[in-house]
């Protein structure tokens, strides 16, 4: 590993060397084959019929409980519009998903993040925010969160849903990390414990690849209505080429041995992440998930991101901006360190390169 390649702890991506390149061209031969004219034609935005069919099996829940677009983040938007008015009150853990931020912002919502902690968000300052005001969503990533990696426990799990119930409000469950466990057991999902209560969305872009842009949406049939209207207005119908696709690799059983690949791959990145932040930076506070895109590091005291991002430049290392995972400010001393598209070798070095950074700004 040389000293002048430049190593990024930037972007969550995929590792390139994960994407299922020839299986995909099998299913896309085949599923054209079976269903040319359905894959090439416009159709109903809720979804390729084959698609959906398979999803609400797989997911064990009636068809119309399932929406599906071009990726999971841009049904984000068609929500918004569809449900949120200006000025609407969303609560986000805090720090959340920047993209998800943007976009609730971007739809004139006023936004309030619950901080979060190593188990899930903080219960007793949610409670304190109901008390105030009530808002028309909370947006929370229970998995493997983007970006702390913090994962939120089954009892918060069931608060959440009792204090949506009593409150009234809709929870937003994004769980793109959720199948990538490495260890441990599964917390019940938020849907799973209250399905009139909850939107649930997932993704193939992390098990499959980015560019089939493919993700769903699961819940209430008539909440889901309004929000494929949006769709339609917007692109008719969803890329259902590469939906056809996905739901013929699907259906070929594929997904289950592709999961069980990236478990092989990502679980020695994680673990390396750990052991070079035990081995560099012995004091560091970091998160120890047990699967996922990321783990997180509050730097030290007096430690700011923007002034270690400049200092690890200097030594080939591109850091990400933690600021903008925090809706209300904050996060000054916040660092994400996405491992799964870097080898072991390159996040030991990255580390190493880290611990040098954060020496030098230190004061
Ligand atoms: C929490 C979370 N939600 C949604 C997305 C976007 O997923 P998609 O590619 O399906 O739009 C990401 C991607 O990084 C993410 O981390």
């Amino acid at each position: 590993m040389s000293t002048t390649e430049t190593i990024n702890f930037t972007r969550g991506v995929p590792a390139n060397e994960s994407f299922p390149t020839d299986e995909i061209a099998a299913a896309a031969q085949r599923a054209l084959q079976k269903q040319a004219v359905a894959m090439l034609q416009y159709g109903p935005a809720a979804g390729l019929a084959a698609f959906r069919e398979w999803l609400a099996q797989w997911q064990q829940v009636p068809v119309e409980r399932v929406l599906t677009g071009n990726g999971s983040l841009e049904i984000v938007e068609f929500l918004c519009i569809a449900l949120l008015k200006r000025g609407d009150f969303v609560l986000t853990e805090s720090p959340s998903y920047d993209r998800a931020l943007t976009l609730f912002r971007r739809n004139g919502a006023e936004i309030e993040g619950v901080p979060l902690q190593a188990d899930g968000p903080d219960i007793e300052a949610l409670e304190k925010i109901l008390a105030r005001r009530v808002p028309r969503l909370f947006y929370v990533i229970p998995d493997f969160q983007n970006p702390s990696g913090a994962t939120c426990s089954g009892a918060k799990r069931r608060r959440l849903v009792e204090l949506a119930d009593k409150y009234d409000f809709l929870l937003l469950e994004d769980a793109p990390y959720r199948l990538l466990r490495y260890r441990g057991q599964d917390e019940a999902t938020l849907y799973s414990l209250a399905p009139h209560r909850v939107l649930h969305m997932s993704s193939f872009t992390k098990l499959i690849a980015p560019g089939v842009r493919t993700g769903f949406m699961l819940g209430d049939p008539e909440l889901l209505a309004k929000i494929g209207k949006v769709a339609e207005d917007t692109y008719i119908s969803p890329g259902y080429f590469a939906h056809g696709v996905t739901a013929e690799w699907c259906a070929a059983g594929k997904l289950g041995p592709q999961i069980e690949k990236l478990k092989k791959l990502y679980a020695p990145r994680l673990d390396a992440t750990l052991a070079a932040l035990d081995k560099h930076m012995p004091d560091a506070v970091a998160t120890r998930p047990d699967g996922g895109f990321f783990l997180s590091v509050t730097l030290p005291d007096g430690t700011s991101t923007t002034a270690l991002r400049a200092a690890a430049t200097r030594h080939n290392l591109n850091l990400a901006d933690g600021l903008a995972f925090f809706p209300n400010g904050g996060g000054e001393r916040f660092l994400r360190l996405p491992f799964c598209a870097l080898t072991p070798a390159q996040i030991d070095e990255g580390v190493r390169r880290l611990s040098i950074a954060v020496r030098e700004v230190k004061h």
